[in-house]
């Protein structure tokens, strides 16, 4: 394999980063996998060793472990990270924020250390619509102010971004995504969420495959449609694609000034940043029916109280993703539902979960 093809994938194992790695096989690059395994598990390198047909590179390890990191990079020489690994749960950073803050903006500088120490130049970074918080206007743009951060993991999203915007030798595509849900068509992928999840589909779909008992609406007198939030939901294997169209862009050197002197001259534009969404705004009660309607399935669900913390409405303005990255979010709402719902089951069958 050529090793202008090699891209390091840190978290690859996880529910974004395991879609991604089987696009960028499909897209003809060598994914090499560094993960921890803190929020995955093992048998998902075997479910990718099926899906792409050979068993990818995968090095159990923390970013964090600098020894760890420059052996990878000396053996491995990857073209390019996409740095998915973090922490992402909203409420453990309001208990443990320096546990966010070490894994999270610590792993990102140990990371960019090592990067510039092997003259690996080209990373993309996971950054999150949560950067937008509660915006005036909806939808929002690239240059929609970013807000004092809600919590310390939206902190440590913010935080990723100003590092990776003052960086003047790496060329940083920064993705905010903004809702995932749904799963590889296969089923053999998907998101695992450990313990009672926090997140919409998976309870919704726990709920419906009798785990739980009842999905709570959290809220329905929000000033929208029905009462209930909103917010902008993309296939995940959208947002897989999406990846491999910001490494394109990339190694292609486009939209950087190749002829300056490259990395390290800063009048270069060396980061930039595109929302990754549909640019669809639904309602928790739009979802509940599009989930009903996608798969038969009844969901048995109550309106509570609103959750402390939840933003009103958010939805992505996706122009300039469509534009420079080339890239579009394919896939609908019916066949998000049907994918989640399938993983689900298959997760039943399984026992995982
Ligand atoms: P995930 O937890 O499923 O995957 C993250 C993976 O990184 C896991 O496999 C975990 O074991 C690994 N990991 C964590 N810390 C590590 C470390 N120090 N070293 C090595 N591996 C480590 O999460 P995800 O949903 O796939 O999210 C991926 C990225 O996208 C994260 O940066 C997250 O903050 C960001 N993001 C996620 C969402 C979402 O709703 N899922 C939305 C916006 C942004
Ligand atoms: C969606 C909607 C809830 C659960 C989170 C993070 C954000 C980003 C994406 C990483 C909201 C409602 C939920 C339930 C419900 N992650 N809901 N009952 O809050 O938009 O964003 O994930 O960067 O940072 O905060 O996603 O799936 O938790 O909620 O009514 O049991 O579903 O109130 O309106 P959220 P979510």
């Amino acid at each position: 394999m050529d090793e202008k093809r090699k891209i390091l994938v840190t978290g690859g194992l996880g529910f974004i980063g395991s879609h991604t790695v089987v696009c960028l096989q499909e897209a003809g690059f060598e994914p090499v996998i560094v993960d921890s395994l803190h929020n995955s598990r093992i048998e998902v390198l075997d479910a990718l060793t099926d899906l792409i047909g050979y068993k990818p590179v995968f090095i159990c390890g923390d970013v964090n472990d600098k020894i760890l990191m420059q052996g990878v990079f000396a053996q491995q020489k990857p073209v390019a990270v996409i740095h998915f690994a973090a922490h992402k749960a909203v409420g453990e950073s309001v208990d443990q924020p320096l546990l966010y803050y070490q894994n999270n903006v610590a792993g990102l500088l140990n990371l960019l250390e090592v990067m510039k120490a092997e003259s690996c130049h080209q990373l993309v970074f996971s950054s999150s619509c949560t950067v937008y918080g509660e915006a005036q206007e909806v939808p929002v743009k690239e240059s929609t102010p970013i807000l004092p951060a809600a919590s310390p993991y939206g902190a440590t999203k913010q935080m990723g971004e100003t590092i990776l915007r003052d960086l003047n030798w790496c060329r940083v595509q920064c993705l905010r995504y903004f809702n995932p849900v749904g799963a590889h068509p296969s089923s053999r992928i998907g998101e695992l969420p450990l313990g009672i999840p926090n997140n919409l589909i998976p309870y919704l779909t726990q709920t419906v495959s009798g785990i739980r008992s009842l999905l709570t609406v959290h809220g329905g007198d929000y000033i929208t449609q029905d009462g209930t939030c909103i917010r902008d939901y993309i296939h995940v294997m959208d947002l897989a694609e999406a990846h491999v169209a910001a490494i394109n862009r990339l190694i292609s050197g486009i939209g950087f000034d190749t002829n300056s002197n490259e990395v390290g001259d800063p009048s270069t534009q060396q980061f930039e940043v595109f929302n990754v969404g549909t640019g669809i705004g639904y309602s928790v009660l739009e979802i509940i029916t599009a989930f009903e309607d996608a798969t038969g399935e009844k969901v048995i669900y109550k309106i509570g109280p609103r959750r402390a913390g939840d933003i009103v409405s958010i939805w992505a303005d996706t122009h300039k993703a469509n534009a420079i990255l080339g890239w579009n979010a394919k896939r609908n709402l019916d066949e998000m539902m049907a994918d989640a719902w399938n993983w689900q089951r298959h997760c039943d069958k399984a026992s995982l979960g």
